[in-house]
């Protein structure tokens, strides 16, 4: 079987960032689900279907095709061929996506295509259910969490890095509202594996926290 960590969460506490730099130590690929949700939503979005159309959402899944490449930047997310990484990351896509990702046909499509990426490569894969759903044959699994404040506060940094306004209260109300869709949904919630190691990073660097992934990996493999 190829090697496989999981990484789940919530939004904001640096699974992509870590996800991201413990695949490059290992020369594996990093797989950021988060991103699959994200380009559906940009599809109900463009097409003018409501978050909670349920039927019009489901019924679209046939005419969209979600796959990922990825090159020296990392992974690309195609929107049936097209690269829309530059178009899911902002805060309209990402109430959409929150919304959508409720809907037991829109997880089935993509675990599906996570799990069969999964089989051809050693992958670190972060997001949601990696570790109680997509890949629940692991090889480690970890829970990533950080306080409210810590998660806003990255989110806020992150936003001004890219020359925009952040208003750290907005921030986190808008965390909690996504925080509570996650955790409640009834399918795949956002819930820590039984068998998943959980790493708080509120008050740990990048690098510290890359290291315990990695130094956990070793001690087991
Ligand atoms: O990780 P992110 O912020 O890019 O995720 C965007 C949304 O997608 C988030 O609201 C939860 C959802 N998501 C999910 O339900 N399952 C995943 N495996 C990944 C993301």
């Amino acid at each position: 079987m190829n090697k496989q960590i999981a990484i789940d969460g919530p939004a904001g506490a640096g699974k992509s960032t870590i996800a991201r730099l413990v695949a490059k130590q290992l020369g594996w690929i990093y797989v950021d689900t988060g991103a699959m949700y994200r380009a559906i939503a940009l599809y109900m979005t463009r097409n003018g279907i409501d978050s909670s159309d349920k039927e019009s959402i489901t019924a679209a899944l046939d005419n969209i095709d979600v796959s990922l490449s990825f090159g020296d930047e990392g992974q690309n997310v195609l929107l049936n061929g097209e690269n829309v990484n530059g178009f899911i990351r902002n805060e309209e896509v990402s109430a959409v996506t929150s919304k959508i990702s409720v809907y037991p046909e829109v997880r089935n499509k993509l675990t599906l295509i996570q799990k069969s990426i999964a089989e051809s490569e050693n992958v670190v894969m972060d997001g949601r259910d990696i570790g109680t759903s997509v890949l629940p044959d692991a090889t480690l699994k970890i829970f990533l969490t950080a306080g409210e404040y810590a998660r806003a506060k990255r989110r806020a940094l992150e936003y001004e890095a890219k020359g925009k306004t952040a208003d750290i209260e907005e921030i986190m109300e808008d965390i909690r509202l996504r925080d509570e869709r996650d955790y409640t949904r009834s399918v795949s919630p956002l819930r820590q594996a039984e068998d998943a190691v959980l790493i708080d990073s509120s008050d740990m660097s990048i690098d510290e926290v890359v290291n315990t992934i990695i130094s956990l990996y070793n001690a087991n493999n």
